[in-house]
């Protein structure tokens, strides 16, 4: 693919995938607000825009077996780890933005959990097996990520158990 073509084409899905995060928060926003149909209308075209950025994913060629794609996943995660948000997490410190502090802290913690999941689980995949998880907890306030059981109060935010989803 020619240069400014594949940029134009990372540009997109970039866009595309912000929408669809975006659409789905105020769908959630409408939901609260008691308007079921305009929460619908988010919904539907945030679908439409999680087609957009599939199709574009995949045209850009970045599309790979279970292994790489964990691969990437890992190489993702562990970027954010160790340069990104101890970065951000840094600057907000010094800038005294207690809101970007906290937010940034949050993924910050629980990213070192995923990077350690998609190592685990391609270790797995690599052997020839699929991986080897059990239940997957979220915390639904700050994202903290747990296997095998959620705890009492969530070590990050402090929500209690009934706040986590289950995978
Ligand atoms: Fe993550
Ligand atoms: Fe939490």
């Amino acid at each position: 693919m020619r240069k400014m073509t594949e940029d134009n084409l990372r540009a997109a899905f970039a866009g595309e995938s912000q929408a669809h995060m975006r659409y789905l928060i105020f769908a959630q926003k409408a939901g609260g607000e008691g308007r079921p149909n305009v929460a619908r209308l988010f919904r539907a075209i945030s679908f439409a825009e999680q087609i957009h950025a599939t199709n574009h994913f995949k045209t850009l060629g970045d599309l790979g077996d279970s292994s790489a794609n964990l691969q990437m996943a890992i190489d993702g995660e562990t970027y954010e780890v160790e340069e990104m948000y101890p970065a951000f997490n840094a600057v907000a410190k010094l800038q005294n933005e207690k809101g970007v502090e906290q937010s940034t802290n949050s993924a910050w913690q629980a990213e070192k959990v995923h990077a350690g999941m998609y190592q685990k689980a391609k270790q797995a995949v690599d052997s020839g097996k699929d991986a080897d998880i059990g239940d997957v907890y979220i915390c639904g306030v700050c994202g903290w990520t747990v296997e095998g059981g959620a705890p009492d109060r969530c070590p990050v935010c402090g929500a209690p158990k009934d706040k986590f989803r289950k995978f």
